[in-house]
């Protein structure tokens, strides 16, 4: 085991990166910056490149009482913060196939000719999906944003603290989204930081890691 936090040339931003709890609720990021902040953390990879995440930013004293309710035991986060970003996955994400293929051919990224190949390999991969197979993809490129957007929040010069506690079925039904087709992933609470996150330990690599 070590102490998290071992900063150096290349790690700077990873080792920076801590989860705050207590931040200055006078500083505001406005919504230029934060919509910054969204676009750089959705360089993130995803399955097919379909980025199934949708993200409701909570930034105004009336948005931020409606998601007070189910903030569970995270309450400072919710007082203090800037912002608190609820992360949604798209079970539908696959129906924005054409789109996304059709922007690589307008981009000359792609020709006509490779956009009908793949259209078809990736709905014959929807298509061999079970729901759950398809639940687990989501999850995991949702988590590759939400670790980006911690990371691009620290980069703009603030902090975030990844939020599983709350309670996913009922903000679901508050936002009124249909719960078939949107997954309550994860919040992320954002703003300047006020008090230092304690250090915390990680194990080292050859605790986790087997060297084959
Ligand atoms: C999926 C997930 C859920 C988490 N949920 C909470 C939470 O509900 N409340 C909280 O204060 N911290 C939460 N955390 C933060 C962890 O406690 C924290 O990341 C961990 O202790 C390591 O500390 P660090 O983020 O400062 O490196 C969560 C982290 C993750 C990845």
């Amino acid at each position: 085991m070590q102490i998290k936090n071992i900063v150096n040339e290349s790690n700077r931003l990873l080792a920076m990166r801590a989860s705050i709890r207590r931040y200055d609720d006078l500083v505001k990021i406005d919504r230029e910056e934060m919509r910054n902040i969204l676009q750089d953390a959705m360089t993130a990879p995803s399955s097919f490149n379909l980025q199934p995440w949708r993200f409701f930013v909570f930034d105004t004293p009336e948005s931020k009482e409606l998601i007070k309710p189910y903030m569970m035991f995270n309450q400072l986060q919710w007082e203090t913060s800037s912002a608190v970003i609820a992360i949604f996955g798209d079970m539908d994400s696959y129906s924005a196939t054409e789109k996304i293929l059709s922007a690589n051919v307008n981009f000359s990224l792609m020709t006509e000719d490779y956009k009908t190949q793949m259209l078809e390999i990736i709905s014959s991969y929807r298509d061999s999906y079970t729901d759950e197979r398809l639940r687990e993809s989501i999850l995991l490129d949702c988590g590759f944003v939400a670790m980006q957007l911690m990371l691009s929040a620290k980069a703009y010069g603030y902090d975030t603290n990844p939020i599983g506690g709350f309670m996913r079925k009922e903000l679901t039904q508050a936002l009124e989204l249909d719960e078939k087709r949107y997954i309550p992933v994860l919040l992320v609470s954002i703003g300047k930081v006020a008090e230092k996150a304690k250090d915390t330990v990680r194990f080292s690599v050859d605790d986790i890691t087997v060297w084959r």
